[in-house]
């Protein structure tokens, strides 16, 4: 085995220049990195290839003028899509007999997939921290509520059939049942609940969501569209969570597309190699996905981070209560939860679950 094939089968990109920076060497992670073939690489100089300025020909540039390495543990690499991956660079000297430098040789690592696990143990620790107060605050507030309940209905009573005043009884009840809603979704966040784990067949749950949102959809010109992978196994689940994370995401969906579009339903076996396969403790298991799909009016780039915090929302009228319940269920399922989203384009929402096997 000679050196190439050693290099080639790395997981990491492998580029060498010469010392007017042109490339002498560039391994299969590079091409797939970078979306520019080894054929079409060679011989070129290194910033006909890469944007001026990218930090690959920068920290190459120096090791080729110094004799020293340089390394970067995060920088950007804009990828063949555009889009820009966050990478680790080190970069060394490649010596000739006499002890000049004639060559240099770059590792680039994408760590975006580091970064997305490193994120997703963040959410997880805020949401616990965020529960922890919700539960001590909840049961303050809950047992004067109770009270005040109970003596509100008393009121009523007392008054009689008045119309006058039963409007406002009415107002008082209703309000103080919405704060005892919300105290319940806090607790449902912060409570590590028992799950009822059994097989389930996701296209019969997904049926249920469609259900009971079909007619506020139509109301608002939103068409769902259904697409299930007919073969998918059964899932590994506790039936009523999973409807209200399915429920939580199509609402997020309707309300993202006040005039109307396609709401998609997407079910399939994941192959997502960071999602695909899950340690439930008992030995990996494959996953499912399920994407609810809409066109609605994406999520800003400032505002993507911080859509998995309880209370953050930029709705009206929002809890900001859904997206943070879902991520709770999902993780006590040992599944995942990821949003991709384009401003102006639409946002899909995708579930990773268990295969029920
Ligand atoms: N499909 C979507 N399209 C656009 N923005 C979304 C979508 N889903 C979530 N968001 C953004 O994320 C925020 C948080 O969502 P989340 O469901 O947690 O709370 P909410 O919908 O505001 O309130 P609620 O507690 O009633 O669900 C929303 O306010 C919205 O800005
Ligand atoms: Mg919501």
């Amino acid at each position: 085995m000679n050196f190439e094939t050693v290099l080639a089968g790395l997981p990491d990109a492998v580029v060498a220049v010469d010392d007017a920076l042109r490339v002498v060497f560039w391994n299969g992670a590079a091409e797939s990195l970078t979306g520019r073939s080894a054929r079409r690489a060679a011989n070129r100089a290194l910033k006909e290839l890469l944007p001026p300025g990218s930090s690959l020909i920068r920290h190459l540039a120096e090791t080729i003028r110094t004799g020293e390495s340089r390394s970067e543990a995060e920088t950007t690499l804009e990828a063949p899509d555009g889009r820009l991956l966050p990478v680790s660079i080190v970069t060394a000297p490649l010596f000739d007999r006499r002890g000049t430098v004639e060559a240099a040789v770059a590792v680039l690592r994408d760590v975006s997939r580091i970064r997305e696990l490193e994120a997703e143990v963040r959410r997880g620790e805020t949401l616990a921290a965020a529960g922890r107060m919700a539960v001590g605050l909840a049961h303050e507030i809950r047992n004067p509520l109770g009270a005040i309940r109970g003596a509100v209905q008393l009121l009523a009573r007392e008054l009689g059939g008045e119309a006058r005043f039963r409007e406002y009884t009415d107002v008082l009840i209703k309000e103080v049942d919405r704060v005892n809603r919300i105290i319940q979704m806090l607790l449902d966040l912060a409570r590590p609940v028992q799950l009822r784990i059994a097989p389930l067949n996701l296209h019969q749950l997904l049926e249920r969501v469609a259900l009971l949102s079909v007619e506020g959809a139509e109301a608002q010109g939103v068409t769902i569209v259904r697409r299930y992978d007919p073969s998918l196994p059964p899932i590994l689940g506790d039936e009523d969570r999973l409807v209200q994370v399915f429920y939580n995401l199509v609402r997020n969906a309707l309300e993202s597309m006040k005039s109307g579009g396609r709401l998609t339903l997407t079910t399939r076996i994941s192959l997502n190699p960071l999602f695909a396969k899950m340690d439930l403790g008992v030995g990996q298991r494959s996953m499912v996905e399920m994407q609810v799909t809409d066109e609605g009016t994406g999520i800003p780039a400032g505002v993507r981070e911080k859509v998995f915090d309880p209370f953050f929302t930029t709705k009206e009228r929002g809890l900001g209560l859904g997206l943070a319940l879902c991520h709770r269920i999902l993780e006590e399922h040992k599944g995942a939860i990821k949003i991709d989203s384009v401003e102006g384009r639409g946002t899909t929402v995708t579930c990773f679950l268990p295969i029920a096997k």
